[in-house]
């Protein structure tokens, strides 16, 4: 289970803590739900990463992220692997997306989550710091 910790998942950008925490309460409602409901959740989820994915791109590319490729690569292959997950659940084969969803989603989401995007938090960070200093305002990304 998919139990959200600020102390471990919380990455001090609002808008991707926002977006992770919506992620971990999808996981963990699919890993709760029953069969009659697998299906809307799961495409629920789907549309989920599909922003989830599309937000982190926009922040990364507003920055000029360096590792930009290499995680949006990261995020197309997930992706990829959810769509044909998807399929099978349309058809009512749900025991590979289940197991999926209890385990191999979790780690993906926990191992992404402390590479990938703890590294573009921080670059975020840094850059606002920049532009704070440089004008004196608010840190906001423009
Ligand atoms: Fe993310
Ligand atoms: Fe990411």
């Amino acid at each position: 289970m998919l139990v959200w910790d600020d102390h471990v998942h919380a990455l001090g950008v609002a808008e991707m803590d926002a977006t992770h925490f919506e992620f971990t309460a999808l996981v963990n409602s699919l890993a709760a739900c029953d069969d009659a409901e697998f299906a809307a959740l799961f495409e629920k989820l789907l549309e989920h990463c599909r922003l989830h994915f599309t937000s982190e791109g926009r922040l990364m590319r507003i920055s000029r992220f360096p590792a930009l490729n290499e995680h949006e690569g990261e995020h197309h292959r997930i992706y990829g692997d959810l769509v044909q997950m998807n399929r099978a659940v349309q058809r009512g084969r749900l025991m590979l997306p289940r197991a999926f969803v209890k385990q191999g989603l979790e780690e993906w989401f926990t191992l992404h989550l402390a590479s990938m995007d703890a590294a573009l938090a921080a670059h975020l960070k840094r850059v606002g710091e920049a532009r704070v200093d440089m004008s004196g305002g608010l840190p906001v990304l423009m």
